[in-house]
């Protein structure tokens, strides 16, 4: 009994799964019975060195020849005589009944196990997939009541289709319909559509949610594709808007400078609610804020984001062991440095979208590195005190305010309520227009 423990022990500290358990034991039997042949061949006496007995019997001490017993025959005892018909009827019948039994409980275990298991191609994928179909079911929504219209955007991984919505109110609205794409379907990819869905539930969760914050209408979680639906914003991007701004500017000389300052303001707006409920969003961007028909800035894309960036402006990184997309260029020192994601280093991102907007969408460059840095060349640049320049045409004032943000200790950025109420200053028609005439 000893040694089986004692190799039990060895199996498991070996690390072998139940194959090499199965191996084990049968060896430990043998060994067992090694054992047990010398310890009656000891208990028997000295003479017993000379008998070959078998099946335990004993040994005759004046001539060495073994001695069967009931049942035993063969020079070594080693015949066994087959039990009576009794014997053997009982053991039939315990056979008998025992057998269905086991059948009967291996086929609903067999049952249970293949209805629970995932599809082979994606196994991981699935469990997380019905994970998140019971966590959503309060925001469920039929599909039947999405009427799908065209492609509105598409990352590497994620899909965005514009849709109308039937509400319970009877009306229709216009929605953008989020899915994964369908042959990018990754652990990664589902929990991020996960996060995504659970940050904007959890916004949406106590009120009507927030003006600067995409709307979230609800989910589709019962069906495939699945998706995430949030109202549409008929101006889309903002980084695109950015860019039609400046070919108008081109023609009419008017960089609308009030409505690119009202977008700054709605985003700020935006930030302070995230930092009050303590949602990081990671990725503050021009590429992430849409634009409503009211001309209002709202914050998108809360989690997909961060693995679907199809251009340089995320990069792989493999810190602690999971690759993750990161949009670099908009990451603060200590994010790029040491992983680390705050309230206040979504400050920071807010202060290279404020450059973006100060620009009219330009792609952020450092002088003196390369259009695409690597995450070394770009702590180097940062360490070193460099920072994206003042754009052309962008008053002192509001890149006073950019530059705040990218101060190296977090807590000396200014908080979004500080800078709502900078750039607010700023934003009297007198002060605007004054600032509108030296930029035009
Ligand atoms: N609510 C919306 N209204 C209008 N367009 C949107 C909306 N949400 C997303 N889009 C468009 O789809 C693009 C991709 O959406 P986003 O949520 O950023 O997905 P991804 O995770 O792929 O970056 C956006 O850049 C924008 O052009
Ligand atoms: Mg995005």
């Amino acid at each position: 009994m000893g040694k089986i423990a004692a190799m039990s022990v060895t199996v498991s500290t070996e690390g072998r799964v139940t194959g090499g358990r199965v191996v084990c034991v049968l060896r430990a039997v043998m060994e067992t019975g090694v054992s047990t042949y010398a310890h009656l061949a000891h208990s028997g006496g000295t003479v017993a060195m000379n008998c070959n007995c078998e099946n335990n019997a004993a040994c005759d001490p004046v001539n060495d020849s073994c001695i069967c017993a009931e049942g035993q025959s063969g020079e070594f005892c080693q015949i066994v005589s087959i039990p009576d018909k009794n014997q053997v009827a009982v053991v039939v019948y315990v056979l008998a009944s025992v057998i269905p039994t086991i059948a009967i409980i291996g086929c609903i275990v067999t049952g249970i196990l293949v209805k629970q298991r995932p599809r082979p191609d994606h196994p991981a994928v699935d469990l997380e997939l019905v994970s998140l179909m019971e966590a959503f079911s309060s925001w469920e929504v039929e599909k039947e009541d999405i009427r799908f219209e065209h492609l509105i955007g598409e990352g590497e991984f994620g899909h965005v289709v514009r849709g109308r919505l039937r509400v319970p109110e009877g009306y229709e609205v216009l929605v953008a319909a989020k899915s994964i794409r369908p042959d990018r379907m990754t652990v990664s990819a589902v929990r991020d559509f996960r996060r995504e869905m659970t940050i904007l539930t959890r916004i949406y969760e106590d009120k009507d949610g927030h003006p600067n914050i995409v709307k979230l209408y609800g989910v589709v979680t019962e069906s495939e594709p699945k998706y995430i639906l949030v109202e549409y914003a008929s101006h889309e991007e903002l980084r695109r808007y950015l860019w039609s701004l400046r070919e108008q500017r081109k023609t009419t000389g008017n960089g609308k400078l009030l409505e690119r300052l009202g977008f700054t303001c709605d985003v700020a707006n935006g930030l302070s609610e995230l930092a009050r409920l303590k949602i990081v969003h990671r990725d503050i961007a021009a590429r992430n804020v849409v634009i409503s028909d009211r001309k209002v800035a709202k914050i998108a894309d809360f989690g997909l984001s961060r693995d679907v960036y199809l251009s340089s402006a995320y990069k792989r990184t493999d810190r602690g062991g999971k690759e993750e997309l990161l949009p670099l260029k908009w990451m603060a020192l200590e994010s790029l440095r040491d992983g680390v994601y705050t309230c206040e280093s979504d400050v920071w991102s807010y202060g290279v979208l404020l450059w973006e907007i100060a620009s009219f969408g330009e792609e952020p460059r450092y002088a003196g590195g390369p259009m695409h840095p690597d995450v070394c060349t770009l702590l180097e640049l940062l360490r070193k005190g460099v920072r994206l320049e003042q754009p052309e045409n962008c008053p002192k004032s509001v890149y006073r305010i950019i530059r705040s943000c990218w101060i190296v200790d977090p807590s000396k950025r200014p908080t979004p309520d500080e800078l709502l109420q900078k750039i607010d200053q700023m934003r009297p028609q007198r002060q605007a227009a004054i600032l509108a005439d030296s930029i035009r």
